[in-house]
């Protein structure tokens, strides 16, 4: 299946639930890995630890089994709280280790404090911290939690998260390599990607077209203002970002269009651009940002056009891991409205 079917699928198990989610629960294993086949609704764990019920002895095994084996978790300064079915934990000096079906993990005091304002985003722990790019970075069921160095909403980094929560800072940013490619602007970092996923498509009888590429504030200006006269506020709202808040002023996005119409339309998603963009698009290191139904956590309606670059190695994951959003892929807030 592909990324962005899956994406829509996921999506609507995420908006049945009372809030926002990780999804793709396998059976009555709430921390397993999703699948493909089976997918409801997971139960994440409480930022607030509940009443201890009839404890899983194997839980607390592996915890002490984890304290045990490596000095990093520090002295426990808690016993073990069982938070769910499945999942529980216990407080150390340098930060909370988690047992789950998925194993025991440290959880350091600093992704736990970023952790807890998503843990129902993302849900369990299922790996250590690890290096990621420049900073640390560690793996949940549905997500993960990103420390980086400097501030990520810088627009130079690839990981950046544009969204109606995290504009660009400045707000008026440029970014300094843009170039020509196809009529449109694009960085020149994500254009030898693009060109190959034109390429192929084609060589697979499907026509790509760029629509749409870099925006400058300025533009994002007049084109919102335009569906505000068009369309009227709410609309604008779930189609047009804000100046400053869009990914087109990154540079790292671009719209595609095919050669059956429906340009920028809900049509689209039925058109073989559409199709191929959902299929392929993640083995250039493009997402579908704004997939189906998740406008609960991007903020955005289903944008079957609108491809964003995020390297090879992450939309690779993104599709491994079944995480559809970058909000959950970065372990941040859903981010529905403005503040
Ligand atoms: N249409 C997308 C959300 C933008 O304006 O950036
Ligand atoms: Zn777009």
């Amino acid at each position: 299946m592909t990324l962005g079917r899956r994406a829509a699928l996921r999506a609507l198990a995420v908006l049945g639930a009372a809030g926002p989610v990780a999804a793709c629960q396998t059976g009555g294993d709430p921390a397993a890995s999703p699948t493909a086949s089976t997918r409801s609704t997971p139960t994440p764990p409480p930022a607030t630890p509940t009443t201890p019920p009839g404890p899983p002895t194997s839980l607390e095994a592996m915890i002490e089994a984890r304290l045990g084996a490596l000095p990093d978790p520090g002295a426990p300064v808690g016993d073990v709280k069982h938070l769910s079915e499945g999942l529980a934990s216990r407080a150390c000096a340098n930060g909370t280790l988690y047992a789950s079906s998925q194993g025991a993990f440290l959880v350091p005091a600093d992704v736990e404090a970023r952790w807890l304002t998503v843990h129902n985003l993302i849900g369990y722990p299922t790996s250590e911290v690890e290096p990621w790019v420049d900073g640390r970075r560690q793996r949940f069921w549905g997500g993960n939690v990103i420390i980086a160095p400097g501030d990520q909403a810088a627009p130079l980094r690839l990981d950046v998260v544009v969204n109606k929560l995290r504009p660009l800072v400045p707000l008026d940013y440029s970014p300094p390599d843009l170039v020509q490619w196809r009529g449109i602007t694009i960085r020149d970092s994500i254009r030898a990607d693009a060109e190959a996923m034109f390429v192929a498509a084609a060589s697979q009888g499907v026509t790509l077209l760029a629509v749409s590429g870099f925006r400058t504030y300025a533009y994002q200006v007049s084109l919102f203002e335009g569906y505000q006269q068009t369309s009227g506020p709410e609309q604008t709202l779930i189609r047009s970002a804000r100046p400053g808040y869009s990914e087109h002023q990154t540079g790292f996005a671009f719209d595609v269009a095919g050669d059956q119409g429906c340009v920028l339309s809900a049509c689209f998603a039925e058109t073989n651009a559409a199709r191929w963009v959902e299929a392929h698009a993640f083995e250039f290191g493009f997402c579908v940002r704004y997939g189906l139904e998740q406008g609960a956590i991007t903020g955005y309606d289903y944008e079957p056009w609108h491809l964003r670059y995020v390297g090879r190695e992450v939309a690779a994951e993104m599709v491994a891991r079944k995480i559809y959003t970058l909000e959950q892929f970065y372990g941040l807030p859903a981010a529905p409205n403005y503040a």
